[in-house]
């Protein structure tokens, strides 16, 4: 069965679409055949991120409308075999997502043999959101280090056990990673944001991973390229690892305590 995971944060631009590109191209690397669904209609980022924008002809509303099949909307990434892209649409119309049709598109996915689905969630905790959600086996709560994205995520956790398909079948509970990005931990010793303790402490579920506030990710997505691929970059190697913690792997936490400057440094500047 095909592991159906959403990206989701309840708080907009906290860096959703960058985790699903990273997270699914990692998958993917790794030998894990995966596809990645972008269910922000209308703003279509993904594919920019993922940089196959140009080639995307039908998208995930065709297939809901019965306009494409699912092969023909999905792209084979130019990176890797096993990563397939589901791209939005740029319609305005959010109610194109029905419940019975992402079911199917999910159901056909895990017929194609797809091992994981990473649904991309719009911020908010609206349709479009909702629906990325509802179908969800797994999910990587995507917080920044301040208060308002932490109380969103709680608010999305609290969504997840009681909304969820899962929470209204009475399965068990829909799984829960908290992912921190865009942690800067200089600016948490001088106190001007949470620690990932304080994270922790608020919404107290299992940490997936801690990526650094990190130019590589601004560079990475002009260039249409996932930061997982820049091997030398602080979040390339972040990411890395909450992949491999996401397949089972043990690795340390990295990027997390501030880079001490080393006296001559300090003394001469640098
Ligand atoms: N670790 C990081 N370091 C620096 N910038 C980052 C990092 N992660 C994300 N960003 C930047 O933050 C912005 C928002 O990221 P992204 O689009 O992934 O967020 P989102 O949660 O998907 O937003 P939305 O809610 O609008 O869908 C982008 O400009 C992205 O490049
Ligand atoms: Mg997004």
């Amino acid at each position: 069965m095909a592991r159906i995971i959403v990206v989701t944060s309840g708080k907009g631009g906290v860096g959703k679409t960058t985790s699903s590109a990273a997270i699914a191209s990692g998958l993917a690397l790794a030998g894990h055949k995966t596809a990645v669904i972008d269910f922000d209609i209308g703003l279509r980022n993904l594919d920019l991120i993922l940089g196959c924008e140009r080639r995307v002809v039908y998208d995930f509303v065709n297939v809901l409308n019965g306009e494409a099949s699912l092969q023909q909307a999905l792209i084979k990434d130019k990176r890797s075999e096993n990563l397939f892209i589901l791209p939005a649409s740029q319609t305005r119309d959010k109610d194109a997502l029905t419940m019975e049709g992402v079911q199917q598109v999910l159901s056909e996915l895990d017929q194609l043999g797809f091992e994981f689905v990473i649904c991309d969630s719009p911020a908010g905790i609206e349709h479009g959101a909702m629906m990325a959600l509802y179908f969800a086996d797994e999910a990587i709560i995507t917080t920044n280090p301040e208060v308002s994205s932490v109380r969103d995520s709680d608010r999305i956790l609290g969504i997840l056990d009681a909304k969820s398909k899962r929470a209204e079948k009475g399965l068990e509970p829909v799984k829960q990673h908290l992912l921190i990005t865009r942690y800067n931990p200089s600016r948490v010793d001088a106190g001007e944001m949470l620690s990932v303790d304080d994270i922790l402490e608020i919404l107290n579920i299992p940490l997936l991973g801690v990526i650094p506030e990190s130019q590589s990710v601004l560079n990475a997505s002009n260039k249409g390229v996932p930061v997982v691929f820049e091997e030398q970059a602080d979040a390339g190697q972040a990411y890395q690892d909450a992949v491999a913690r996401l397949v089972g792997e043990d690795k340390p936490m990295r990027y997390v305590k501030a880079e001490k400057k080393s006296l001559l440094k300090r003394i001469f500047g640098g």
